[in-house]
């Protein structure tokens, strides 16, 4: 058992990612009754305790009712530190705001280009010492970048101490995808290249880059989405059964996965920019950011070869919806018709179905059916949030749901032909499905499925 973390301290408080997700995590945990320690925003803003307040009450009004008695609970146990990340002032102070404080965790909420400058600040003030830290994706840049990262970050902090987010793992469907697997008869037999003819993931988003043009020019649907969110999902769908009862095992499972995956090369993939993009604030003129990829991946093993992973993310597409489609191959002895063949459909958001394709005779004299769909919708009343699953995770110190730094490396390795390519993203139509090139990708298994909005049927 690893002591709980006994303050909360997030960098970039007065940035974008603590407006999204940060404020309404740490009141959701209030709620709960699961913060009982300072929570301590540090920002180079000139802001002071009740302009931080006032910020996390416009923050959480976004996302619903507030609770007065909660927020007030909340608000107690903010504190707010200003100062430039160079100057070791902002940590002196920051230690003073720490009190008694010995093993806070640190979240950087901040862009990557200042981790280095922030942890050498925590560890020449003394706020590192038994401490734990929470990096956001992308873990780096590159490859090497990743690395250099990752040496920085274990200079100062124990390995264990060390945790890289990825929100995907800490959404529930997400997670279901594993457990599905693993907890159903009829699922695993199946579950190989014997039967299963392609996987797809769609991760669409009907909006642009909504004020973070600075960042994602920088940044880009590969390195933004593709490198962690898709991968993460891909390898949960794609591990070796885990042994029960060993703590590390899906981690494990997971890694090798990462290790198995092919680099996707150039020919293998679609990258586009919808059109507009280069008027956002914050984006270059001329910029050869791609707001959109679709490729195709392979995992070199005995359980995946020859099966295609579909992997497809954007900006201002039709639709904001994000879907895994399995899709099984038709039986060998077709008695009567079985196309189109079976499939199972997870919706991991916005809402969370699960359906299996299943074909069903229709009534008449004739031996002849049509697909249905079974569908469950496993959507809790009052669910948490990834981010408050994670952090609550971080301050316990387990790292089950974060990212291993080996699987981290093999999936910049998985990325690399793409980024290093240097081809212009190929324009598209914003509210289009991207580039017309793409539907070439997933010509052979009968297309792309695109995930419809949450108030039609499919
Ligand atoms: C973030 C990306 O990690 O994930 C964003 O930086 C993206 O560009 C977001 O919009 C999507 O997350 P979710 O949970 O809304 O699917």
């Amino acid at each position: 058992e690893t002591p709980r973390s006994d303050a909360f301290v997030f960098f970039g408080a007065t940035g974008d990612l603590a407006y999204k997700q940060i404020f309404p995590a740490l009141y959701a945990m209030q709620r709960r009754g699961h913060l009982d320690m300072p929570v301590i925003g540090v920002s180079r803003s000139s802001w002071d305790k009740a302009k931080l307040v006032q910020r996390a009450r416009d923050s959480i009004s976004q996302h619903g009712q507030i609770d007065e008695q909660v927020f007030s609970g909340l608000a107690e146990h903010l504190e707010y530190v200003s100062g430039d990340y160079q100057d070791q002032d902002t940590y002196r102070c920051l230690r003073a705001a720490l009190g008694q404080a010995r093993r806070p965790l640190h979240y950087l909420a901040i862009p990557p280009g200042m981790f280095d400058v922030v942890v050498r600040g925590l560890a020449q003030s003394g706020c590192a010492g038994e401490a734990r830290v929470v990096v956001e994706k992308p873990f780096g840049r590159d490859l090497a970048t990743a690395r250099k990262l990752e040496a920085m970050l274990t200079e100062t902090f124990a390995p264990g101490s060390i945790f890289r987010i990825d929100h995907y793992l800490g959404k529930e469907p997400v997670q279901n995808l594993l457990y599905f697997r693993y907890a159903n008869v009829f699922a695993e037999p199946i579950w190989n290249r014997h039967h299963i003819d392609s996987i797809q993931i769609t991760m669409a988003e009907s909006f642009g880059v909504q004020g973070r043009g600075s960042f994602y020019d920088g940044v880009g649907a590969v390195r933004d989405v593709i490198q962690n969110h898709m991968l993460q999902v891909v390898s949960l769908l794609a591990t070796e059964p885990p042994p029960a009862g060993h703590p590390d095992a899906v981690r494990d499972a997971q890694c090798r996965v990462f290790q198995a995956m092919c680099p996707v090369l150039p020919q293998d993939a679609v990258l586009g920019q919808f059109q507009g993009y280069q008027s956002e604030p914050g984006v270059a003129a001329g910029s050869r950011v791609e707001t959109y990829a679709a490729l195709r991946l392979a995992i070199d093993n005995e359980r995946w070869s020859g099966v295609p992973f579909f992997i497809r993310s954007g900006k201002c597409l039709p639709v904001t919806a994000t879907e895994v489609l399995v899709k099984f191959k038709p039986l060998r002895h077709a008695v009567f018709d079985t196309t189109p063949s079976n499939y199972f459909r997870f919706r991991i958001s916005p809402d969370v179905l699960l359906c299996v394709g299943a074909r069903v005779k229709l009534p008449g004299e004739a031996m002849a059916g049509e697909t249905v769909e079974l569908t469950a919708h496993h959507q809790a009343a009052d669910e948490m949030s990834p981010y408050e699953r994670l952090l609550g995770d971080a301050l316990r110190g387990d790292p089950a749901l974060f990212a291993r730094y080996e699987s981290i490396e093999a999936a910049w390795r998985v990325v690399t032909p793409l980024l290093e390519s240097g081809a212009a993203p190929l324009p598209y139509e914003p509210g289009s499905w991207g580039p017309k090139q793409a539907e070439g990708l997933t010509a052979a298994v009968g297309g792309w499925h695109d995930p419809k909005p949450p108030d039609s049927k499919r």
